[in-house]
């Protein structure tokens, strides 16, 4: 257990780089946590109206995940990868620097998923973008896509070991998104483009 737990910590502390808040205030934007909905994720990041920052952010979070998954992966197999995956996801939610503060993980989760088994990385972001497509709500483009991610991996691709992890960090996300659930709930949700900040 000793691995595993180096491959937890390991993960944890490449997760747990918040992109979103380093990037916004190296470009002048003060702190992301005081705008929009407060988060430190792509969505809200697009929210100072500044595509590249928030492009920019959305490739952080997502390759610190995958980066650390594909090394281990590589050195030590595919277990050790998926265990460093989970590392990576908790550092995001919860980065120590952040007082356990961190984002709501569509980006990281996204980038995980591409470093241990892209196919459904690429069917996770179709999902993703065809959602927001539809109904223009960041939030439930990624609740959607997090929600088949694992049935998709254990009924589609018979990848249970995935699965579970993936159905493990599915339910983390969907709690970190518990405002954003509340507000398309009752329809207070803001429109991924639209002007008006989301209530934080
Ligand atoms: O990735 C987070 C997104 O699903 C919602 O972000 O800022 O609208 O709470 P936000």
């Amino acid at each position: 257990w000793p691995y595993y737990l180096a491959a937890l910590a390991f993960g944890y502390l490449c997760g747990s780089i918040p992109f979103g808040l380093v990037l916004t205030k190296a470009a002048g934007h003060g702190d992301i946590r005081k705008i929009g909905s407060g988060n430190i994720g792509t969505t809200n990041v697009l929210r100072t109206g500044n595509k590249k920052l928030a492009a920019a952010t959305l490739l952080g979070d997502a390759l610190k995940g995958t980066l650390a998954v594909v090394l281990v992966n590589y050195l030590y197999g595919l277990e050790m990868a998926l265990v460093t995956g989970l590392g990576a996801f908790l550092g995001h939610l919860f980065p120590v620097w952040l007082r356990f503060k961190g984002g709501k993980g569509v980006a990281t989760y996204l980038g995980i998923l591409i470093g241990v088994f892209w196919p459904m990385g690429l069917l996770f972001a179709l999902i993703w973008v065809g959602v927001a497509f539809a109904v223009r709500y960041s939030s439930l483009s990624a609740l959607t896509a997090s929600l088949l991610t694992p049935l998709i991996l254990y009924l589609g691709f018979q990848q249970v070991q995935m699965a579970e992890l993936f159905g493990l960090l599915s339910l983390l996300l969907w709690a970190k998104h518990h405002e954003n659930i509340g507000r398309l709930l009752t329809g207070k949700e803001s429109k991924i483009g639209s002007k008006s900040k989301a209530p934080s």
